[in-house]
């Protein structure tokens, strides 16, 4: 029997995700559907009671519902508990699984960038919202040497910092955005994981990079625009850029594994993104 997979998001018409992983399966050879359930916020318990109803192999979970499917499960993973957000759940004999793949998809796909181990590089992370969280739960968990978090509200920075350290002991920094900037020659690594620079509002950077090492690498988590504002700037300066792209095929394959066992062909799922992307 057709096994059955989903997104629960809203909105979630533009997702690449289903095409993404209908390819993977018929690739693979594998019975599976996934369908995009466009779930309203207040909605999310009985789509979830649903599906446990209709048996649901696997799920991912987009904005707005990370954070709060986490109470509707039965299990959380301990780097999505620490990272306090589920974008992947698995059904294992019907009991559902949480958990998050972002920072670890991430991590998998700028680690084809850096011309230094991670252990040795002092990154800085720009933004402290629900994509920062990810990120620095990955980063710290794989030993990143100094990590700082700049952002324009300096509480929330800290609030990300202070949730880690409750699990973890860590080399966690925080500034305003301000002082970073002015601090930029100092990092290794330099990730935007605000929306600052998405569509529409092309025209937009969080920070400015006049500073930045020539060595360093210039990642943004955003993929549409393919290149934003910041990487045209940082491409223009001859450093190394890392777009959006590969993060958002990695947490895909990363779920898909957790789902099926294995492993998806990256190359050909970045190829469906980047079709969509135009
Ligand atoms: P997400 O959950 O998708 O990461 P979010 O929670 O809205 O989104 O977080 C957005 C991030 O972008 C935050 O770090 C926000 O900074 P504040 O915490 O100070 O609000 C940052 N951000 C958004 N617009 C900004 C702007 N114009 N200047 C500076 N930072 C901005």
């Amino acid at each position: 029997m057709n096994k059955l997979y989903g997104l629960l998001g809203h909105p979630v018409g533009h997702s690449m995700s289903p095409l993404m992983h209908n390819d993977a399966f018929k690739q693979l050879g594998i019975n599976g559907y996934y369908h995009a359930f466009d779930v309203p916020e207040d909605k999310l318990k009985e789509a979830v009671d649903a599906l446990r109803l209709f048996n649901i192999s696997g799920l991912n979970v987009t904005i707005p519902h990370k954070v709060t499917i986490m109470e509707f499960l039965d299990e959380i993973d301990e780097e999505a508990l620490m990272i306090g957000a589920v974008n992947t759940v698995v059904n294992i004999e019907g009991r559902l699984i949480g958990y998050n793949t972002d920072g670890r998809g991430y991590l998998t796909s700028l680690l084809t960038k850096l011309n230094k181990p991670l252990k040795d590089s002092n990154v800085l992370v720009i933004g402290a919202g629900g994509a920062a969280r990810g990120i620095v739960t990955a980063l710290a968990n794989d030993g990143v040497a100094l990590l700082t978090i700049a952002n324009r509200t300096i509480e929330k920075a800290d609030e990300i910092k202070n949730h880690y350290l409750k699990y973890r002991e860590a080399n966690i920094n925080v500034l305003p955005l301000k002082k970073a900037q002015l601090n930029l020659a100092r990092y290794d690594i330099v990730i935007n994981t605000t929306s600052i620079g998405m569509s529409p509002r092309v025209d937009e950077v969080p920070i400015s990079i006049d500073h930045i090492k020539q060595t360093a690498v210039l990642s943004d988590l955003i993929y549409n625009p393919i290149e934003t504002k910041l990487l045209q700037l940082g491409n223009k300066k001859g450093i190394i850029t890392h777009n959006g792209v590969g993060m958002f095929v990695e947490q895909g394959a990363l779920a898909f594994l957790k789902w099926t066992g294995k492993q998806p062909d990256t190359e050909k799922m970045t190829k469906i993104v980047m079709q969509q992307l135009g």
